[in-house]
């Protein structure tokens, strides 16, 4: 059978591999700056905390729970639990209010993922006592029978690199978030002697805490 020539110029650019390659990297680089230069152009691509002045609460982490957080990354708790509820009834009954943007504007790098073994960690804070979350780290069935979570009884011994703390603040400095000068000199102080699981429990007991929502109100714009 006689194959029938390219006619359309749709026909002949699939047969060219060249053109194909930079018709598909000008459409890529298209779609690419309508979607990434808008955002340079806004004031602020979180909700509008001078319009609705109590979502003002978040402030930047602690170094103790920045350490937790550190640990959080490492450890890969990530792979199994995500940060973010979704506007979706059945998330907002078992989580509470949905994410908003301006509670991850000081997370470097941000925590949302999608994986989600265990529950949605991100108004986990004041959820436990503080008691709970060493019992449920150190060994998760101990207290969650059914539980799949990994032990992690290293916490409660390993010591948190409180050298390392200053330079991590100045360079979330560096990033944006407004730590001071008097954070970051107090830095090695303030995780001194502390323990991973006292860092990690500082982290989980501040997630989600720092706004305090107002009932059925909607922070739309
Ligand atoms: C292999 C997947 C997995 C990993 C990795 C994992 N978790 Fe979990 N996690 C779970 C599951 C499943 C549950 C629900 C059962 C339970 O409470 O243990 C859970 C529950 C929790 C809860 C209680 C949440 C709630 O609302 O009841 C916290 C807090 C938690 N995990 C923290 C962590 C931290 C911190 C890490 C990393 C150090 C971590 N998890 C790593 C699977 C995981």
């Amino acid at each position: 059978m006689e194959h029938s020539k390219p006619k359309t110029f749709q026909e002949r650019l699939e047969l060219n591999i060249g053109a194909l390659t930079i018709m598909i990297a000008i459409a890529v680089s298209a779609g690419g700056i309508f979607c990434v230069v808008p955002l340079f152009l806004l004031d602020s691509t979180y909700e509008d905390t001078v319009k609705f002045p109590e979502l003002d609460g978040v402030r930047p982490y602690t170094a103790l729970e920045q350490a937790g957080r550190d640990i959080y990354i490492r450890e890969g708790c990530y792979t199994c639990h995500s940060q973010m509820i979704r506007p979706f009834r059945d998330e907002l009954e078992r989580y509470g209010h949905y994410s908003l943007a301006v509670e991850s504007k000081y997370d470097h790098p941000f925590q949302w993922g999608s994986k989600r073994t265990g529950p949605d960690l991100a108004r986990v804070g004041g959820k436990y006592s503080n008691e709970w979350h060493v019992a449920h780290l150190t060994s998760p069935r101990a207290v969650v029978p059914e539980s799949v979570m990994p032990n992690y009884p290293w916490f409660k011994t390993a010591m948190v690199d409180a050298d390392a703390m200053p330079g991590k603040l100045s360079a979330l400095r560096m990033v944006g978030v407004p730590y001071t000068d008097a954070d970051i000199a107090g830095a090695k102080e303030a995780v001194a002697g502390k323990t991973e699981m006292d860092a990690m429990v500082a982290y989980l007991q501040c997630l989600g805490t720092m706004i305090k929502f107002e009932e059925g109100k909607a922070y739309r714009e």
